[in-house]
C-alpha cells in the first residue's frame, strides 16, 4: 500500500494518538544537532523517498549477511513476530563472529520508542504537573548513552558480541555482497556502495526510517487502546488490574509507567526516567562471572559520560510496557522470565528479600547485590517498595494474577483493522 495512505490510515485508527507528529517523524527530522545535520545532508547520486527507505531498512533489518558470522540480523535480537524483542527466553542474546559470545544486557523491544527525549540529567517537562526536575530522563538504550536511533544502529553493527564487524568499511563489504545490495543501489545510486561513509549513512539511515513505521513500531492496536477509545470493554479482573496499576497506594505502576492519555496522546506506560530498582544480579550472564564487574548503568562501564555521578549507579531506564507480556526476559539483565516473577519481585522486595537475594556470608541477605554496597542507597523505596520485613507483601497473589491480566491488554494485535493494516506493509 502507499506510504501516505497507510500513514492516513494509521491516523484513523491512532485517533486522538498524536498523530502529526507521527507523521512528521517518518520524513526527514529538521531539528537535530549539528551532527545529526550533516548526517541528513548526505549527497546521495538519487534521494530515495521515505516508502523506499522504509522497504529497504525493512530488508536490512532482516539481513544476516551484515554480520561477521553470517547468521545475525537486528531481527535475531528483536524479532518481529515477538514486538521487536527477543524470540526466546534467554536473559541476553548470543553474538560475535562465531555465534559463541554473550551480550550483557536483555535486548528491548524496539516499539513505541518514537517519543523518547534525547538524554537529559534534569528532565524538566514544562506541561508536567509542576514543573519539576524529574532527574534523569530520556535517551536510548537501558543507559540512556545513545539519542538517535541511527547512531543506536552503528552499535550492534560494529560490537564484537553482536554482528561483530570491526569497522563501517567492514559491513559496507558485507553489504557489497549481500541479497540487499541491489535495493541499496537502486534507493541511492549505482556507485554508492564504492563511497564507504555514505553507504554506512544510507543503510543507517534506512535502518531508522524502518524503525518510524507507525504499522509495525506504534500501531496502537491493543485491547486497553480499543477500551480508551470506547470500542470494548475490559473484563472484570483485567479491569481489577487496572485499578491496581493506576492505585498510588497498591501498585503505583502509573507513577513511572503512565496509563493514561495525556495531551491528546494515547500513554506509553513509561515516563523515560533512570532509576536504579535494584533488580537481582543474573548469575546466568558470563560476564557477572567475574564478582568485581557490575553493570551499573547511567555511571557505567558502557556509558562513560557520567561515571563519576555515583548517585546514579544501577539507575536503568523505565520501559514501555507495551507488548511487555510477549517478553520471556525481564528488566535490563534479563534476570526474571515470567510477568508474574516481575510484580512478585515489586510486591515483595522489601518485606521477603531472601526470595530474590542470596545470604552473605554472615548468613544476612545481601540486598540489592548486583549493585556494589557503597552505592545501594540508590535505590528506590517508593510504593510498592518500602515493606518493612515482615509486615506482609504490598500486593497478594490474587493482585499479582489481576495487574497480570491488565498487562496483556497492553499486546498489540487485538483491533483487527489496524492487525490487517501492518500485514499489507510492503515484504511482510
Ligand atoms: C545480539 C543481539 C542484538 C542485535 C543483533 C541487535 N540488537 Fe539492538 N539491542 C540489543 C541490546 C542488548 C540492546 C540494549 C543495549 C544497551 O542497553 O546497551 C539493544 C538496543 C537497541 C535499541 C535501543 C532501544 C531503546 O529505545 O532503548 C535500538 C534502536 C536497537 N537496539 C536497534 C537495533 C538495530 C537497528 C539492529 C541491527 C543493525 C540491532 N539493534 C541489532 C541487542 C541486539
Ligand atoms: C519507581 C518507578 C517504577 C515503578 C513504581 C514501577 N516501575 Fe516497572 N520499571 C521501572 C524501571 C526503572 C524498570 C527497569 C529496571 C531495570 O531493568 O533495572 C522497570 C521495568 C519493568 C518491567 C520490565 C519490562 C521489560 O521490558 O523488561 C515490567 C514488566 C514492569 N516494570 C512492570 C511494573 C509494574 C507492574 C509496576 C507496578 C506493580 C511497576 N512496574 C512499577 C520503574 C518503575
Amino acid at each position: 500500500m502507499h506510504l501516505t495512505l497507510r500513514l492516513l490510515l494509521g491516523c484513523l485508527a491512532v485517533a486522538l494518538s498524536g498523530c502529526e507528529r507521527d507523521v512528521a517523524a517518518t520524513t526527514v527530522r529538521t531539528t537535530q544537532p549539528v551532527a545529526a545535520k550533516a548526517f541528513y545532508e548526505t549527497a546521495f547520486e538519487r534521494k530515495p523517498d521515505a516508502a523506499g527507505l522504509e522497504a529497504l531498512g525493512r530488508k536490512l533489518f532482516s539481513d544476516p549477511s551484515l554480520s561477521v558470522s553470517g547468521r545475525q540480523s537486528c531481527a535475531s535480537c528483536h524479532s518481529p513476530a515477538h514486538a521487536y524483542g527477543p524470540p526466546n527466553a534467554l536473559s541476553v542474546q548470543p553474538g560475535g563472529a562465531e555465534m559463541t559470545d554473550q551480550g550483557q544486557r536483555a535486548a528491548p523491544s524496539l516499539m513505541y520508542r518514537q517519543g523518547t527525549p534525547p538524554f537529559s540529567e534534569h528532565f524538566n517537562d514544562t506541561d508536567g504537573d509542576d514543573g519539576a526536575d524529574q532527574g534523569p530522563t530520556g535517551g536510548r538504550t537501558w543507559d540512556g548513552r545513545v539519542s538517535s536511533v541511527h547512531e543506536q544502529a552503528a552499535l550492534p553493527l560494529l560490537s564484537p558480541l553482536e554482528m561483530g564487524n570491526a569497522d563501517p568499511a567492514a559491513v559496507v563489504a558485507h553489504l557489497r555482497a549481500s541479497p540487499s545490495a541491489a535495493a541499496f543501489l537502486a534507493a541511492f545510486g549505482e556507485r554508492v556502495l564504492d563511497d564507504v561513509p555514505k553507504a554506512w549513512n544510507g543503510l543507517l539511515w534506512a535502518l531508522e526510517v524502518f524503525q518510524q513505521s507507525p504499522a509495525d513500531f506504534y500501531p496502537y492496536s491493543s485491547k486497553y487502546d480499543a477500551f480508551l477509545r470506547h470500542q470494548t470493554t475490559l473484563s472484570p479482573q483485567e479491569e481489577r488490574g487496572l485499578a491496581l496499576f493506576n492505585d498510588p497506594r497498591k501498585g503505583n505502576c502509573a507513577q513511572c509507567h503512565p496509563s493514561a492519555i495525556k495531551r491528546g496522546t494515547f500513554p506509553l506506560f513509561t515516563d523515560e526516567g533512570l532509576l536504579a530498582l535494584g533488580v537481582p544480579r543474573n548469575r546466568q550472564i558470563a560476564a557477572n562471572r567475574d564478582p568485581a564487574w557490575f553493570d551499573m548503568g547511567l555511571c557505567g562501564p558502557m556509558r562513560t559520560d557520567l561515571k563519576t555521578h555515583t548517585e546514579y549507579c544501577g539507575a536503568f531506564k523505565t520501559p514501555s510496557l507495551r507488548n511487555a507480556a510477549r517478553r520471556r526476559s525481564f528488566f535490563h539483565n534479563g534476570v526474571f522470565h515470567s510477568l508474574e516473577d516481575v510484580v512478585r519481585f515489586y510486591a515483595q522486595r522489601d518485606s521477603n528479600p531472601e526470595r530474590f537475594y542470596p545470604a552473605g556470608a554472615d548468613g544476612h541477605v545481601e540486598r540489592f547485590d548486583d549493585l556494589p554496597a557503597a552505592f545501594r542507597g540508590n535505590v528506590v523505596s517508593d510504593p510498592p517498595f518500602g515493606r518493612q520485613p515482615g509486615r506482609g507483601a504490598a500486593l497478594s497473589e490474587k493482585n499479582v494474577a489481576d495487574l497480570v491480566a491488565f498487562l496483556k491488554t497492553l499486546n498489540d494485535g487485538y483491533l483487527a483493522p489496524t492487525t490487517q493494516l501492518s500485514r499489507a506493509a510492503p515484504g511482510n
